[in-house]
């Protein structure tokens, strides 16, 4: 079980995030110099995936031109001797092979997943939230694909979340297996206190076996009238094996505004040119508090 497709879904209305998102995609604000779905993309990248297609709406057509050559834009640099520039800028059209296709209507998240199915045909592929950042040592996706081609089952990334979260996310019941890995047996989506099964929550990052196509084509709307991923992942682990590794890394909902805030903090900690900088702005900000 080779894992090589990937699929980013990004055609979300981002209302969370409004004004902003009212023209600019969510997925490409920006989080200190790169647009939060670059940094998805390497990701995606680093875990191994050769071919990515991008779930993408009427409105998001900026996604598809951050992703393709400039050469006007090029050429004003290297000529101005920015070269570094130069080569960031082409760096982001030459990642991956990107392909597009437009969720017609935002009929949700499973909707949306199952409109790759002529891109990935007949094969097991990832799925990546265009909004969902993960930092870890070792690629997010690629600890999910591990134990996928170990187990050759669907696997789904989780973390523990506190108890006045979980009813925002889909909480798992397992069986453990290993260190990190377990098994899942059931999946609700956003739960109430008495419905949960555990505090374990997915998070973000799946790989999944094609069944899920034909599953989520026959998935009613649930929640909020919409497509929900979660309802095809419960029957998908009622018909397969699936599962879920408790990944090492940090999460970032950059989707909502404290997610987005906390990412920006600390990815300028982190950066080279700004990080030294930024540390002394918050020192001094945190005296005059
Ligand atoms: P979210 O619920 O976080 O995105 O969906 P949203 O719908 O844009 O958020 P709000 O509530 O309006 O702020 C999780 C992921 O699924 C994608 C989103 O783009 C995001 O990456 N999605 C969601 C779709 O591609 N299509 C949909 O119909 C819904």
């Amino acid at each position: 079980m080779k894992v090589r497709k990937a699929v980013i879904p990004a055609a979300g209305l981002g209302t969370r995030m409004l004004p902003a998102t009212k023209t600019v995609p969510k997925e490409l604000l920006p989080l200190v110099d790169k647009p939060v779905i670059q940094y998805v993309i390497e990701e995606a990248v680093a875990s191994g995936i050769e071919d990515i297609l991008i779930i993408t709406n009427r409105a998001k057509s900026a996604m598809d031109d951050y992703f393709d050559y400039y050469p006007e834009l090029e050429e004003r640099l290297l000529r101005a001797g920015k070269y570094e520039e130069a080569d960031e800028v082409k760096r982001a059209a030459d990642l991956a092979n990107i392909f597009y296709v437009r969720q017609k209507e935002i009929k949700g998240l499973g909707h949306a997943v199952w409109r790759a199915k002529r891109f990935i045909g007949d094969e097991p592929f990832a799925v990546l939230l265009g909004d969902d950042i993960m930092m870890g040592k070792k690629p997010v996706l690629s600890q999910l694909i591990e134990a996928a081609e170990e187990y050759r089952a669907s696997t789904v990334g989780m973390q523990l979340v506190a108890d006045e979260a979980v009813s925002s996310y889909s909480s798992l019941l397992l069986e453990p297996v290993k260190d990190r890995v377990m098994r899942v047996l059931d999946v609700n989506e956003k739960p109430t206190p008495e419905e949960k099964f555990s505090n374990y929550a997915v998070l973000g990052r799946y790989v999944l076996t094609p069944r899920i196509f034909d599953i989520l084509e026959n998935t009613r709307p649930g929640r909020n009238g919409e497509v929900q991923l979660t309802d095809g992942l419960k029957q998908l682990c009622h018909e397969e094996t699936m599962m879920a590794v408790d990944f090492e890394g940090v999460r970032y909902d950059t989707g909502n505004l404290k997610g987005f805030l906390e990412a920006t903090v600390d990815f300028a900690l982190a950066d080279d040119k700004v990080g030294p900088w930024m540390k002394d702005f918050i020192r001094q900000k945190a005296q005059m508090l």
